[in-house]
């Protein structure tokens, strides 16, 4: 059990360590916080600082997410436990230990943390984002469309995850109340194409 404790806090400490943060002091030298969105996440690094730099993101987010769960999976534990660390990374990268709790809503990392639990609810997942995303091109609706069907997606191929991936996208979705807003006012931005950042 001190193992699996350890595994679980450390899960929530690699979730506190907000790549988006440190890639755009980094890249532009600005407080990601303040720009766009404010969300410390992929997407709004892309407008802010450029494509190279929202994909170093996007990258390390996503495996903020896979390895713990995969390496709790690597050990053998049990549905439960990989749950509760896949959550807890979440949580970490939404209220993250050192950034003053400030975070982002989670999207990269939960899809990670998702995807070593079984590899057609990981394809559904990937490929719901990508198609909403490719029709809308307003990345919180690709999220949201997505983390509407992701606990039926695990319901269909995983059913004992189904509960931990509903509470997953609950809080993520919750985390996305301000896009919701704007998506209901019609101000949400899209994506362009070619966007004139790097
Ligand atoms: O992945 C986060 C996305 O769903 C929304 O990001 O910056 O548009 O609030 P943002």
């Amino acid at each position: 059990t001190t193992w699996v404790v350890l595994h679980i806090v450390g899960a929530y400490l690699l979730g506190s360590i907000s790549s988006a943060v440190l890639v755009t002091r980094l890249f532009v030298d600005e407080d990601i916080r303040k720009q766009g969105s404010g969300n410390p996440g992929a997407t709004n690094v892309l407008r802010v600082a450029g494509k190279k730099a929202a994909t170093a993101v996007l990258v390390f987010d996503v495996l903020k997410g896979t390895v713990p769960v995969y390496i709790g999976f690597l050990f053998g534990y049990e549905p439960m436990v990989l749950s509760i660390i896949a959550i807890s990374t979440c949580l970490g990268h939404m209220y993250p230990i050192f950034f003053s709790f400030k975070g982002g809503k989670a999207v990269a990392t939960a899809l990670g943390a998702i995807m070593p639990l079984n590899s057609w609810l990981a394809l559904c997942v990937l490929s719901t984002w990508i198609i909403v995303f490719a029709i809308t091109r307003i990345s919180s609706i690709a999220a949201i469309a997505t983390l509407i069907l992701a606990p039926v997606y695990a319901y269909l191929f995983k059913p004992q995850y189904t509960l931990a991936v509903a509470i997953l996208c609950c809080l993520i979705i919750i985390k996305h109340k301000n896009n919701i807003a704007r998506i209901l006012s019609k101000s949400e931005e899209k994506i362009r194409k070619h966007s004139s950042k790097k």
